[in-house]
Parts: structure tokens; C-alpha cells; sequence
């Protein structure tokens, strides 16, 4: 596939650049008026119109003339397996119950758990599926994908099956992790360690054994896990070679953030609440900063200090975190916006964070999230756009035109 004519082919880092830390973030290298040939699914070559090689002349091409050209959304945390809509508490919410009150009159992660108990692996494949479709067709290349609405054996296993079928299915990378530690279930209120237990001792053997699995997660967070039952199931994990990424810091400064780095996350995600201990903790250690805005903005909460860590040269990286409770939405052209508007990210860098910072935190960031030869051609061409900063100023509205998956157009 060649396309020519395009306005701006952005993103273009260098391929052995594999995360941006800090002021890196700031640079988002573009080039205007160029051409990008395409082929076996990966970036075969691009350059300027004005030395376009008259080798390739013959090729059937698309022009994309007013239109920019990005690497894919990478999307580094979300929950798309579930088995029902959570809109019931967003009345709740309205008349202005808390995330937490909400959870204790029934509602939240254990209401979404017994509806799932009861849904069919593939009642749960088709919902995710066309949840999946749909954030690809807003431009999303790659996706990273929890458990955790199981919360017994069977149903911890049956959401990552759901989560294998997902990667047979759909031509982008998927990166399945496994969030059993996400809250108690009823019956181990008051026997955490037993629940614990059940998670070392006979979910985290089968899946491991299976390979159902490619990191671990715990919500580690008051009233859900202490620092101390997560750095239990985070070693646990790591026994059978599972990588942390961890819910840290949404609700309060917990801890989290140090078992996190201790337990060399790839990634700790949220940090609605943070101090600037948890930024010195982070400034030493390679774990990537996952920030969640439309969470924040749907749950109201404080939005992330991603000022105040970009500052600091973390790498910084937005996700959705589609979930019926706390965001669900799949649409990162919105957090992208989100970033910008309300937690103050230049268009440069919340676009880098959402892409290359994106793939980094599932570790895909040698094929994917930037625009370099050799890397896979997941990418989407824009409507006519006056400048890529219209792309976050026009929030609510989606800019992607077309959709290109391993360099194929992608039509849901
Ligand atoms: O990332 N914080 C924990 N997990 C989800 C919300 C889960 C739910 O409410 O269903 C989150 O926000
Ligand atoms: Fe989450």
C-alpha cells in the first residue's frame, strides 16, 4: 500500500527510541508533505513528496492530501470484558454518592463480578468484541486487556479465555492481564488471606499454565488491597514470570506506588493521588506512568499531575481504562483531548503518550506506537485537518478517517 500527498506523517521516532521520559515528550517529530509505502503489514518507506521515487511511481496509491497520518492509539489499560452496563449507578453517581459508597451499597467491581459469573465465554467474547471494534475504528492499533470481574477460578479463567479469543480474532496486539486482585468477594470480607490464597495457590498455577496471561494487576488501594496482600501477589506473579502493571494511587496516596516500583512494574496506572514522594520514587525506577483522564472525568475525581511528572522526566502515558464503573468509554481521541484540556499536556505530548509511551507500557514498543521503517503499519489517516493540535481541540468529534491495520484498511 502506498499513500501520498499527506499533509503531515506524524510520529516519526527514531525505532530504537523506546519510551519518552520527560521533556522528550515535548517533541513529536512530523514530516509535511510526504509519501509512506507499506509492505507484508510494515512501514516499508516514507519520505517527502518532492523526492518521491519514481520506482514506486506505478503503485496504486491513496492520496491523503490535507489529511495527517498517525501511528495507532496504543492503549495500555482497560477492561473490556464485562458482561453488563453499570448505568444504574451513574444515576448514583448524579445525585452524588462516591466511587466508594457506591461499591458498598452493592454496586461496583461485585455487582459487574455476579453479572459475569453468569454470562457465557461467549455471551462475553461477542460484547468485548464489538466493544473492540468499535475502539479500533476510533483508532485504536493495540490494546492491553484485564481479567477481573472473575473473582473465582472459573470466572478469572473464563474472561482470559474470552481474552485469547479476542487475540485470535482481531489483527492487532492484545496483552492479557490478570486482575483476580481487583476487590474481596463477598464471601472472603473477612477472610482476605483466604481469598489471597485462592489467587497463589490455584488461579495463578492454572493460568500460568494455560499461559493465559502476559502481566498481573492488583487494585491495591484502601478498602481493596493493602501494600502488603499485593506485594504478596505480585511475587506470587513473578514466580510464574508475570510482569506487574498496578492500579496505584486513584483514591488515595496508599503505598502503592512503592510495592509497584519494588516489584519492577511495567507500569503504574492512575495516580489521581500522588505526593512528591511518589514522584521520587518513580524518577529512579524504569516503571511507565499510565495516566487515566477519562476516568477522572467521568467519575470526578482530581485529574492526574501529569505536568508535575513530565517535569520530573517520567514517562508519562494515557490510556482509557474502558470499564462499566469508572469509564466506559474506549476512546482515546477523548483522552488525548482530555490530557490537553484538563490535565494541561501539549497536543505533542499527550499525542506521545498515547502512542509510543502507550505501546511501551505493554511492551510493544519496538513494532509499534511510532512511524519507523521496519515497524508494523498500524496506523490512521485523518479527516482534513488545519493542524494536528485540532485533532485534541475538537474533543468529542473524531478526526480519524481511516483506519490501517497491519497495512490493511480496516472497515469493523
Ligand atoms: O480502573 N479501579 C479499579 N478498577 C476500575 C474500575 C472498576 C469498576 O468500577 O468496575 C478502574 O477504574
Ligand atoms: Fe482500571
Amino acid at each position: 500500500m502506498l499513500i501520498t500527498n499527506i499533509k503531515g506523517l506524524v510520529g516519526l521516532h527514531p525505532k530504537d527510541k523506546l519510551v519518552l521520559r520527560g521533556a522528550e515528550l515535548n517533541h513529536l517529530p512530523v514530516l509535511e508533505n510526504a509519501w509512506i509505502l507499506i509492505e507484508d503489514g510494515l512501514i516499508k518507506d516514507f519520505g517527502e513528496m518532492k523526492h518521491f521515487p519514481s520506482s514506486i511511481a506505478h503503485l496504486p496509491s491513496y492520496s491523503a492530501e490535507g489529511r495527517y497520518v498517525f501511528p495507532s492509539w496504543c492503549d495500555s489499560h482497560t477492561h473490556i470484558v464485562f458482561a453488563a452496563s453499570r448505568e444504574e449507578e451513574f444515576a448514583m453517581k448524579i445525585q452524588g454518592k462516591t466511587y466508594e459508597e457506591i461499591a458498598a451499597a452493592g454496586g461496583g467491581i461485585l455487582n459487574s463480578a455476579n453479572k459475569l459469573q453468569k454470562a457465557t465465554e461467549d455471551e462475553l467474547f461477542e460484547s468485548a468484541a464489538t466493544r473492540l471494534k468499535q475502539m479500533i475504528l476510533q483508532g485504536t492499533g493495540a490494546v492491553e486487556i484485564k481479567s477481573g470481574y472473575g473473582l473465582t477460578t472459573e470466572s478469572e479463567i473464563k474472561m482470559l479465555r474470552v481474552i485469547r479469543r479476542l487475540k485470535a480474532h482481531f489483527s492487532i496486539p492484545i496483552k492479557a492481564t490478570f486482575l483476580a486482585a481487583h476487590a474481596f468477594p463477598a464471601e472472603f470480607k473477612d477472610d482476605h488471606q483466604g481469598y489471597i490464597s485462592l489467587i497463589i495457590e490455584e488461579m495463578l498455577p492454572r493460568i500460568a499454565e494455560e499461559k493465559l496471561a502476559d502481566y498481573i494487576d492488583a487494585f491495591c488501594e484502601k478498602g481493596f488491597f493493602s501494600v502488603e496482600e499485593t506485594d504478596q501477589i505480585l511475587k506470587a506473579g513473578a514466580k510464574y514470570g508475570l510482569k506487574p502493571k498496578i492500579h496505584a494511587n486513584q483514591l488515595s496516596v496508599s503505598g502503592a506506588i512503592e510495592v509497584a516500583v519494588k516489584n519492577k512494574a511495567i507500569s503504574v496506572d492512575h495516580l489521581e493521588e500522588s505526593n512528591p514522594e511518589t514522584i521520587e520514587t518513580l524518577r529512579n525506577a524504569d516503571t511507565i506512568v499510565t495516566l487515566l483522564p477519562s476516568c477522572s472525568f467521568y467519575l470526578g475525581i482530581p485529574f492526574a499531575d501529569a505536568k508535575s511528572f513530565i517535569k520530573a522526566g517520567l514517562p508519562v502515558a494515557l490510556a482509557t481504562d474502558y470499564n462499566p464503573g469508572s469509564t466506559p468509554s474506549g476512546n482515546m481521541n477523548f483522552v488525548v483531548s482530555l490530557g490537553c484540556i484538563k490535565m494541561k499536556m501539549f497536543p505533542e505530548q499527550a499525542i506521545n503518550a498515547a502512542t509510543l509511551n502507550g505501546a511501551a507500557a505493554m511492551e510493544l514498543s519496538n513494532s509499534h506506537g511510532s512511524i519507523a521503517i521496519g515497524k508494523n503499519a498500524n496506523l490512521f489517516i485523518t479527516k482534513p485537518m488545519p493542524s494536528i493540535a485540532y485533532l485534541p481541540y475538537s474533543f468529542g468529534e473524531s478526526q480519524v478517517d481511516t483506519v490501517i491495520l497491519n497495512g490493511e484498511i480496516y472497515h469493523g
